[in-house]
């Protein structure tokens, strides 16, 4: 194999390996990130570029994460394995911005990815590094998303996929992807961090390719979230940019994608990254504001299952990218959640709830003074509302434990009668 022209380098010690290796961590243990050649990229790479593939019929040139392919991963059209991830909407509701208290906020729907939910973006670039590496089985553990977008890419590369997930903890909608998909499907009797430490093991000692988010390939494809966002908006950065944090792959990736347009000279300045976490998931928040390293946390707790985490993989990676942008962590309640998620709903837009923790954390800077309420602000929606169709009418019908159903919108039951429904309406 011809050697990569970018390399991997250990986040904690420096240490660099060759760009294509079976590899997720550096000897030390640390993480690693892909390292790109960016002088080499100075002065003959600009936006045109990306804006000019908008209205290419290649399919690599179409996805909202191969379009940015030379700070991706510098690889062929015909080389990648893509479903056109990417190209969401950014939303923008009256009804969302009062909510949150913020005059300008607009919502990147992650959640319109081919598997409906933003791992699609890293998931597109892991497969295709595994097809290049010649591997024809891949693992993951997973709260729900991960497991449904790798189920998706390897039954469309061919290859066998395992899904390691918490048994009654992951939401309807996920556990029916994977399983639709034809992933080899294993409830284990804990949670998310357990699953991770298990699915680590199994893939060491087996030869199986591990397509978590420790994996840097699966962080550059997500990168393209912050590339898209900016193309949105013309190249012209937010003051803010504001995502859930559960396992930290996506704040570590949206932070890396944003340092290196800035290195580029591709956009003038950094938002601000804020991240948002469930009080009961909240580890990344307490070492932000202890100023100490990450604590796991052991029984992580909250309805928003997709980031009910205590032991994040990317919590340095995340932390290194947050400092640099000047950003923050903040913390909210399941209620907040699950009221933030029926006022994003009932805009017409939708997400899962953990999704909503973006609009949740965002209300809360904006009430604290932390965000303006006239600074430029992006949020981002991770995944899709029918992802999880249970909180939604737990919700409603008010069944669901501890939480309060705020903004409910009860279904009301009815004869078969003419009358009964006339007067039900009126
Ligand atoms: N939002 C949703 C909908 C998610 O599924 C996840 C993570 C996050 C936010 C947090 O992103 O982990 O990059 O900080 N889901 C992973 C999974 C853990 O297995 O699907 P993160």
């Amino acid at each position: 194999m011809k050697q990569a022209p970018w390399k991997l380098v250990c986040v904690d010690c420096g240490t660099q390996y060759p760009g294509l290796d079976v590899r997720y961590r550096c000897d030390c243990g640390g993480t690693l990130d892909v390292a790109h050649d960016l002088d080499a990229l100075k002065g003959c790479l600009d936006t045109s570029t990306f804006d000019l593939r908008l209205a290419s019929r290649n399919p690599a040139d179409r996805s909202g994460v191969w379009r940015f392919r030379e700070l991706v991963l510098p690889l062929g059209p015909e080389e990648v394995m893509t479903r056109g991830e990417g190209n969401t909407n950014l939303y923008r509701s009256e009804r969302v911005q009062n909510y949150a208290g913020l005059r300008s906020f607009r919502l990147k729907h992650e959640g319109e990815n081919p598997t409906a939910s933003f791992k699609d973006r890293g998931m597109t670039v892991g497969v295709t590094v595994a097809k290049k590496l010649g591997m024809d089985r891949v693992a993951c553990a997973s709260t729900g998303n991960t497991a449904a977008s790798m189920a998706s890419y390897a039954a469309m590369a061919g290859m066998k996929a395992f899904v390691f997930i918490p048994k009654g903890k992951v939401a309807l909608g996920k556990l029916s992807q994977a399983l639709a998909y034809g992933a080899r499907t294993l409830q284990i009797a804990g949670d998310f961090d357990d699953a991770m430490n298990l699915v680590q093991e199994v893939c060491d000692r087996e030869g199986i390719y591990l397509l978590n988010s420790v994996n840097p390939f699966r962080i550059e494809g997500q990168k393209a979230i912050a590339f898209e966002l900016l193309q949105d908006l013309d190249w012209e950065p937010p003051d803010w940019i504001i995502m859930p944090g559960g396992n930290l792959g996506n704040s570590s990736a949206v932070t890396k994608g944003l340092a290196e347009l800035r290195e580029l000279g591709l956009i003038d300045r950094l938002p601000r990254v804020a991240v948002v976490q469930a009080k009961g998931a909240n580890p990344l928040y307490r070492a932000f504001v202890t100023g100490r390293d990450l604590d796991p946390l052991d029984g992580a707790e909250t309805i928003a299952t997709a980031i009910r985490i205590g032991n994040p993989v990317s919590w340095k990676k995340s932390l290194r990218g947050i400092r640099q942008t000047h950003g923050c962590v903040t913390q909210v309640t399941d209620q907040e959640i699950m009221d933030a998620k029926a006022v994003v709903d009932a805009a017409g837009i939708g997400a899962e709830p953990a999704s909503c923790a973006t609009v949740a954390g965002a209300r809360r800077l904006a009430a604290e003074g932390v965000i303006g309420p006239d600074e430029t602000v992006c949020g981002v929606l991770t995944g899709h509302i029918l992802k999880d169709p249970g909180a939604v009418v737990g919700y409603h019908q008010g069944s669901l434990d501890g939480i309060e159903g705020t903004f409910a919108n009860r279904p009301i039951d009815v004869e078969n009668d003419l009358g009964a429904i006339l007067e039900a309406i009126r």
